[in-house]
């Protein structure tokens, strides 16, 4: 449409001698002639003195001696309204294809960091950490296929606050360090968190201080202290990696909170010492950001003078920057955290880091409640293990499907196929219902549904894979136009989403490329047609399965083979 875009804004520069001419097309709705309609002549029609109709009538005879690419039809007060041929939109998809259809290399020579699922170690995998992962995962896929380098960072929270609330509670459980589990782990946590709060409602801080020293021994490198936090983490990583590889997604690095705690440290020395950072009375340092249009400060050290999530981040955006040199440093965490990363950012700001950072976030996973409210996901005994979600949709996926055929691996696909793609089903920034009526559904706006419709792609070539490839020239591609003109736009839509980072929108498309192809089951003959429209049709549904394949794949969605 570029190439129509310019010769038209020529045209009305030969006739009206105006130069510039906003050329913009709109989708025309189905019961209208014609697939794209332009308002120019309307646009011009003051300045060139004439009645709009009458100049889109001269436009339009212009372009009739072009070519037939195009059939031009004149509505209203003087849209021009442009049908294109099935025959050209296939002439250029066949122009466009190549094994990297899609793919671009806008980003060629571009690193970016992404760092995802940042979960931590003294909890187990909760529901709270899945659209990290989701969203992290397809930022990563989304940016490779515009041609970037991408590093991948699991920020672990493996240091601060609650490693101290951990061990005391785990020596006050009475547990043995070789019986204890990642669940008995997050339950002692979730019951001294308990217990610290009525503590400090009472106005007494004895189990805090008693944190803050474990914290302390274990910045001091106390034995003892070492030997818990290494034993939780083993256990916790074995648990956190077991969970990302059930979602199908990993990082190339692990630098957790704790790696970056000491160089925290140093850097606030460094920056205190330039008198970019402040002092307070208590000891506790700061970073003003008034500058930047935030009024609080960051606080960058506790008045103990031990390191907090501000003095790991610090270090680790440093570093980051030193060792990878990214133009785009992304950040997947929840939308809870929206400030803290503004004052963060600003401070790289302040420090002169020179990145361009991101902070991709969402809301929360919500639920309807028994009561019918909405609320964030929680079960009885608190969050929703995400191990707990996984194995609930596979329970699910067999039910639904009914179908004894299908093998584990499968029904893996699916179920964490429904739940992935239920995290792209609106724009990242609004809280996502978790409703399995709607998620695990196989018609509707499900991934289900859309993997569905590949794997019947596959079954249709599977069972013709002997079709000929025909020399198309005969056919007309009349009823393969609006599957042609979706597949047309893939490369756009990869290239637009890796710069607005909005994954749900590549989800859509896989939705309305899934209803297209069935409206197209419904009217079209694919195997019993005659032999050139036959191979014609074939030959586009292997573009369909690619793309599809692709599409769904950036979004972490594998295809399985039988549904
Ligand atoms: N572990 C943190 C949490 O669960 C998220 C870490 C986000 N990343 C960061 N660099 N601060 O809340």
């Amino acid at each position: 449409m570029e190439n129509l875009k310019n010769r038209i804004a020529e045209v009305i520069k030969e006739l009206y001698a105006i130069d510039g001419a906003i050329v913009d097309f709109a989708d025309v709705p189905a019961d209208i002639p014609g697939d794209y309609s332009t308002n120019a002549a309307m646009r011009i029609a003051k300045q060139a003195g004439k009645a709009p109709r009458q100049i889109a009538e001269e436009i339009v005879e212009r372009l009739r001696q072009d070519s037939d690419e195009y059939v031009f039809s004149i509505a209203g007060p003087g849209f021009i309204n442009v049908e294109v041929s099935g025959k050209s939109l296939a002439e250029r998809l066949n122009a466009a294809w190549s094994d990297d259809y899609g793919c671009n290399k806008s980003g060629e020579g571009k690193v970016a960091v992404v760092e995802f699922p940042s979960t931590n170690m003294a909890k187990p995998y909760s529901v709270g950490h899945l659209r990290p992962g989701t969203q992290g995962w397809a930022t990563k896929q989304i940016l490779e296929a515009n041609g970037w380098k991408v590093i991948t960072d699991n920020h672990w929270g493996d240091a601060g606050t609650p490693f101290g609330i951990w061990t005391l509670g785990f020596l006050r459980s009475g547990m043995s360090l070789d019986e204890v589990t990642i669940y008995d782990l997050g339950d002692i946590y979730i019951k001294m968190k308990k217990d610290l709060k009525d503590e400090a409602a009472e106005g007494k801080h004895e189990l805090a201080d008693e944190v803050q020293e474990w914290l302390k021994k274990l910045e001091a490198k106390d034995a003892e202290a070492v030997k818990y936090a290494e034993t939780f983490k083993q256990i916790s990583l074995k648990h956190t990696h077991g969970v990302m590889e059930r979602l199908g997604i990993s990082t190339d690095y692990e630098l957790g909170e704790s790696f970056f705690a000491e160089p925290g440290k140093e850097l606030v020395k460094k920056y205190l010492a330039e008198g970019k950072f402040e002092q307070n009375d208590d000891g506790s340092v700061i970073c003003r950001l008034d500058e930047y249009g935030i009024d609080v400060p960051i606080l960058v050290l506790k008045s103990n003078g031990t390191a907090l999530y501000a003095t790991t981040d610090l270090a680790c955006m440093d570093y980051r920057v030193r060792e990878w040199h990214p133009d785009k440093n992304i950040y997947c965490v929840g939308a809870e955290q929206k400030f803290y990363f503004e004052q963060l950012f600003a401070m790289g700001k302040k420090l002169g880091y020179d990145v361009e950072n991101v902070h991709i976030w969402f809301g929360t996973i919500d639920q309807i409640s028994e009561d019918g409210k909405r609320e964030k996901m929680s079960s009885r005994k608190g969050v929703v293990l995400l191990e707990a979600m996984l194995d609930d949709a596979e329970k699910r996926v067999r039910e639904n499907f009914n179908n004894s055929d299908l093998s584990d691996a499968d029904i893996a696909k699916i179920a964490t196929g429904a739940i992935k793609f239920s995290d792209f089903m609106a724009d990242r920034k609004t809280g996502i219902l978790y409703d399995p009526d709607k998620i695990f559904a196989l018609t509707g706006f499900s991934g289900p549904f859309c993997q569905y419709a590949t794997v019947r792609v596959r079954r249709i070539l599977d069972k013709n894979a002997d079709f000929a490839r025909v020399d198309f020239a005969d056919y007309d591609w009349a009823e393969e136009k609006s599957l042609l003109q979706l597949l047309l736009k893939f490369p756009d839509l990869v290239k637009l989403v890796g710069e607005n980072l909005e994954a749900h929108r590549i989800a859509q498309y896989c939705f309305e490329l899934a209803q297209e192809l069935n409206r197209y089951y419904e009217k079209t003959q694919i195997t019993q047609a005659d032999d050139v429209a036959r191979s014609a049709r074939l030959s586009l549904m292997e573009k369909m399965d690619f793309v599809m394949t692709r599409a769904l794949g950036l979004l972490g969605l594998e295809i399985p083979e039988k549904m």
